[in-house]
């Protein structure tokens, strides 16, 4: 996905700037899927993007979100440049990454008990 600045808010509660992200192909190559992104969101202000499967939509998102570096360019939130997973900052995965043998709450607690990510703990926790 390729675009130019959409428009410049004086404050912005997110910016993107000129950000490029690629990923490692099997091959060796790499597969450009962000180059010179730039967007400003506006406090109040709904955004929706809108592409083809695979144009890079959920890579924005993450980038946004502090799940993906890019590869350049900058992202800030409220003015501050985004590293790591900022702590006020909501993220609705596309698609539930849930661990189907455990229980709501021993999906919650995952983070904290890496042993609950292997699925031979699928008998102790069902049903509870
Ligand atoms: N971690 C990754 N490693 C390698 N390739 C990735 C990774 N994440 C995304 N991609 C690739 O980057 C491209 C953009 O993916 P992305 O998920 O951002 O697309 P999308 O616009 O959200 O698509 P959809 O509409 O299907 O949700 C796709 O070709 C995808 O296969
Ligand atoms: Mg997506």
């Amino acid at each position: 996905m390729e675009m130019t600045t959409i428009h410049a808010v004086e404050k912005p509660r997110i910016r993107l700037e000129d950000i490029r992200i690629t990923f490692p192909r099997t091959d060796g190559t790499e597969l450009l899927v962000l180059n010179g992104v730039s967007l400003d969101v506006g406090i109040g202000e709904f955004v929706a993007v809108v592409g083809p499967s695979g144009c890079g939509k959920s890579t924005i998102l993450r980038a946004i979100s502090g799940l993906l570096t890019p590869s350049s360019g900058r992202v800030f939130i409220d003015e501050q440049e985004v590293a790591g997973t900022p702590d006020h900052v909501g993220f609705m995965f596309q698609k539930d990454a849930l661990l189907p043998w455990l229980t709501v709450t021993g999906n919650i607690n995952v983070g904290w008990n890496s042993e609950a990510c292997r699925p031979a703990s699928a008998g102790s926790d069902a049903g509870s």
